[in-house]
């Protein structure tokens, strides 16, 4: 006779299986090995003793000051072994799905009623993109009698950092999705889940949300896979801004102009940009770098953003010491025409949570998300930028609870 215990060892067994087949594996970062290498290569590069023309500040790409400030930082008072232990706290593995080697985090709340939650991240970002918010997620939150929490996975993209570069140059954002809705699926084995996506983790996201709706049961969004409007096309939908709205549309404006170089040459001439980089930390600083900064909300540091210059040099160290400066900017190549013009409703009737960060280099007003997904709940905070989980970590917080909460019914 099977006793209740057998019989959980039974089904033990038979969880252990599935693992078997996509060769799941726990992983640890250990990248020590490298740093000395790459503290050397920082503290040998030479910048230019001044800078030409500092009067343009900000408007022509990072400024001297800025980088040699981040570039002393890199080789004295960053810590490598620190922050890796940090990101070492989370419980990261690897699967092998469709070929490739994908690496996540999957990071379970103690609650059995945790919903399963993806979070996608883009570039240049990585995982550690999301790292203020992952274990707060998974923990306990009661609202008005009603409790949340989730179960939080967050897979590196194809080329990204630990995850092996998508097949071929033929691979697209639709392909990372299926991917990892294997992951969550068959893998992770949930029957339905959640997605939260930002910058190119909102395309897979958004795709996930769209396309995949037995298994995808709702969707938090800080970016939409559309076009954002011009301020004529605003204007001639009728849509008026309040001033605090006027400040994301007026960085779109300056993104879509003067801000979007690295863009198109990383969507058209990935190997000049990647060979040049390749072996460069303080070249994939600037480059990244300038980015970090500029996205962010201008109050980068100070409560609520967390954005000291440590997560930036974290993350451009996450990218050097794992060689994946390159394969990570083949995804510009890989997807031309990413957002589409056309505003459209997708054959689900998951509910869509949206939050709108001011200092986010692009806008989408309410009335805009409300036509691509079954919209809830539209926020808008004034304080953040296009890196949320640093920028602005409790808001965004509450807001991917919120989500839970009305799932929670
Ligand atoms: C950087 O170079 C200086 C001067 O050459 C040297 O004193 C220092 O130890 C070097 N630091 C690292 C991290 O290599
Ligand atoms: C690229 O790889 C994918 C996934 O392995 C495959 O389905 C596709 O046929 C490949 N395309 C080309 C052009 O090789
Ligand atoms: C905008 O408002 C004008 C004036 O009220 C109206 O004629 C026009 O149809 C509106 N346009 C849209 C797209 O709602
Ligand atoms: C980003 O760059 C633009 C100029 O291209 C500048 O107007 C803006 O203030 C910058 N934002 C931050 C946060 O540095
Ligand atoms: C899910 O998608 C399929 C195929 O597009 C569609 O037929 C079906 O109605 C959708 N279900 C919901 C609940 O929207």
């Amino acid at each position: 006779m099977l006793s209740s215990l057998t019989l959980g060892l039974l089904l033990a067994t038979a969880c252990a299986a599935t693992p078997g087949k996509f060769n799941l594996r726990p992983f640890k970062i250990d990248l020590s090995s490298e740093v000395a290498r790459m503290k050397t290569l920082v503290n040998n590069t030479r910048l230019p003793s001044h800078d030409l023309y500092p009067e343009v500040g900000i408007a022509n790409g990072i400024e001297l000051g800025t980088l040699e400030e981040l570039k002393n930082e890199w080789t004295t008072s960053f810590d490598w072994e620190t922050q890796q232990a940090e990101l070492n706290e989370f419980s990261h593995f690897t699967a092998e799905i469709e070929g490739l080697t994908v690496h996540f985090i999957n990071q379970k709340s103690t609650d059995p009623d945790a919903i399963p939650l993806i979070l996608v991240h883009g570039w240049p970002g990585s995982f550690q993109e999301f790292a203020p918010v992952i274990k707060p997620l998974t923990s306990l939150h009661s609202t008005d009698g009603k409790t949340v929490s989730y179960n939080v996975v967050v897979p590196s993209l194809p080329g990204f950092v630990f995850s092996s570069p998508s097949a071929n140059a033929s691979w697209t954002y639709k392909d990372t999705a299926r991917v990892f809705n294997t992951l969550m699926t068959e893998v992770l084995g949930y029957e339905t889940y959640t997605v939260h996506g930002t910058d190119w983790g909102a395309v897979v996201a958004y795709d996930l949300y769209a396309n995949y709706n037995t298994t995808v049961r709702g969707g938090h969004f800080v970016f939409v896979p559309f076009v954002p409007l011009t301020p004529e096309q605003l204007a001639a939908e009728n849509i008026t801004l309040t001033p605090e709205e006027a400040i994301p549309e007026s960085l779109y404006v300056m993104w879509s102009t003067t801000g979007d170089g690295y863009f198109h040459e990383q969507a058209t001439r990935p190997k000049n940009l990647g060979f040049a980089l390749y072996d460069s930390p303080v070249g994939q600083l600037s480059w990244i770098g300038s980015i970090w900064k500029n996205m962010s909300d201008p109050r980068a540091g100070t409560p609520p953003s967390l954005l000291s210059n440590t997560p930036i040099l974290t993350s451009v160290s996450l990218y050097f010491l794992t060689s994946s400066f390159y394969s990570s900017i083949w995804i510009y190549e890989q997807n031309q025409n990413p957002l589409s013009t056309v505003y459209s409703k997708p054959p689900t009737d998951a509910p869509l949570f949206f939050s709108m960060f001011a200092y986010n280099q692009d806008y989408w007003p309410e009335e805009k998300v409300r036509e691509v997904g079954n919209l809830i709940s539209y926020e808008f905070h004034e304080f953040g930028g296009h890196f949320p989980a640093w920028d602005n970590p409790p808001a965004l917080i509450e807001d991917i609870r919120a989500m839970g909460l009305f799932l929670r019914g």
